[in-house]
């Protein structure tokens, strides 16, 4: 709860129905080890926000140490006074960044994320591209770059779709709205509201202004970049419902499914 509005924290909110840090913790170090043959143990996480996969990072990673960098310096102080506060003895491995990625400092890193889309913010070809240029020269020799992407029809179309939410004692529903989408430019403008309890709507608690950047474009940036092997890894399906079954591997062929999350996994 937020002690000034007594409503719910929007950043818990957040975190309890967008993250699933424990996943991705566990899905990069089996990746990494899988190409590496090695444990990966310096994470850069970028567009950190709460920071919370920086956190599961040093608190599952023995030795384990994280950068988050976000230019919003209210997301981090949040981040601090929460969720690395609670690290205890281990908050010492967790250092944030205030700065825009593009500008950052070259931490040196095994692994660099962009996680739920942030990089879709950079809309200009060649914006994106410094960007990824960036992340290849911040990685150690044997760094591995992950970043996330949403697609499939679906994510063009001007919709809202909800899910119910019941973690660490909060009831709610986690609603994505897709306001507009500009097919000439790829733009989208995409909110999130959460319906409370009590007939309460938190109304765009979080708004994005992204260009939707498909597949085929972003394997090739990130080659232009310096990335010497790129690999998709796309979401298995759960035959009995048609839905995603949270298991991603290594794929060169998708399915036609009308909307769609996947990995990329891009290999310095
Ligand atoms: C979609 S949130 C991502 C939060 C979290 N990483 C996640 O996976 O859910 C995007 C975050 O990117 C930050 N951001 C946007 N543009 C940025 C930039 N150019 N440099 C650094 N951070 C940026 C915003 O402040 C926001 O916290």
């Amino acid at each position: 709860m937020s002690p000034e509005t007594n409503k719910p924290d929007k950043y818990l909110l957040y975190q309890n129905s967008v993250q699933n840090p424990v996943y991705e913790v566990n899905f990069m170090r089996r990746v990494y080890r899988k190409i590496r043959g090695r444990s990966p143990l310096l994470l850069r996480e970028d567009f950190c926000g709460t920071a919370v996969l920086a956190c599961e990072w040093v608190r599952m990673v023995r030795g384990g140490r994280a950068v988050g960098v976000d230019l919003d310096e209210n997301t981090l102080q949040w981040a601090a006074e929460n969720n690395i506060a609670r690290l205890g003895s281990k908050a010492e491995g967790v250092e944030l960044a205030c700065c825009d990625v593009l500008t950052a400092a070259n931490y040196e890193s095994d692994i660099v994320t962009a996680f739920n889309f942030s990089y879709c913010v950079f809309k200009e070809r060649e914006i994106l591209l410094s960007y990824f240029r960036k992340v290849h020269e911040t990685l150690s020799s044997a760094g591995i770059f992950f970043l996330d992407l949403y697609g499939g029809p679906d994510a063009q179309v001007i919709q809202e779709e909800s899910r119910e939410v019941d973690e660490e004692g909060l009831r709610f529903s986690y609603v994505w709205d897709q306001a507009d989408y500009n097919p000439v430019t790829g733009e989208t403008a995409c909110h999130i509201h959460f319906d409370l309890p009590g007939g309460n709507r938190m109304e765009r608690a979080f708004s994005y202004d992204w260009r939707l950047w498909n597949l085929p474009e972003l394997k090739d940036l990130l080659r232009e970049a310096g990335f010497e092997k790129i690999d998709v890894y796309w979401e298995g399906t759960d035959h009995s419902t048609g839905e995603g079954n949270g298991t991603f591997r290594v794929s060169r062929k998708g399915d036609d499914s009308r909307s769609w999350i996947c990995y990329l996994v891009a290999t310095r």
